[in-house]
């Protein structure tokens, strides 16, 4: 009987916490386009599309879906060398934008679901951010 109320109380509160999550996730890609229009559009552009050869795009890239702790690396510490988006390179030089963490996992979750992108509901948090560091 403890084990079934257990379980009863599990699925309430699962199923109760699946709204909030997405409603977190929404504050939070709107908080992000904020970030987004103040911090990055000036290199990546209004629809993500970067410049070529300069500007890598955000839209539709692979290396923000495939990498995307690297992608936090890039957005908490700035980037600098080679890298390679949508199979062409990049060896540009990107400033350290100067966000706390918070501003971070935000504009993390607006450009992950602008412009096409998606990512599957899940969402990035100050804590993880905060856990990305920076590799030489
Ligand atoms: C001064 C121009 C500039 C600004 C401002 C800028 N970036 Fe970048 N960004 C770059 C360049 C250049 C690169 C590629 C660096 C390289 O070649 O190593 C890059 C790379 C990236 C990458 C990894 C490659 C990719 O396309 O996925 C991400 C993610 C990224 N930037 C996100 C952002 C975000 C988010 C902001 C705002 C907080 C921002 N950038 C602000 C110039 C900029």
């Amino acid at each position: 009987m403890k084990f079934l109320l257990f379980s009863l109380t599990g699925i309430i509160l699962g199923s109760a916490a699946l709204p909030n999550q997405d409603e977190a996730l929404a504050k939070s890609i709107e908080r992000g386009k904020t970030v987004y229009t103040e911090t990055c559009i000036t290199c990546h552009m209004g629809a993500g599309e970067g410049v070529p050869a300069t500007f890598p795009p955000l839209a539709k890239a692979d290396y923000l879906v495939k990498t995307p702790e690297k992608a936090i690396e890039a957005v908490k510490f700035g980037l600098q060398g080679k890298i390679v988006v949508n199979g062409v390179s990049y060896e540009g030089m990107m400033p350290n934008p100067g966000l706390d963490n918070e501003e971070i996992a935000d504009v993390m979750n607006y450009i992950q679901n602008a412009w096409g992108n998606t990512s599957n509901k899940k969402m990035i948090t100050a804590k993880m951010v905060e856990e990305v560091k920076q590799k030489k």
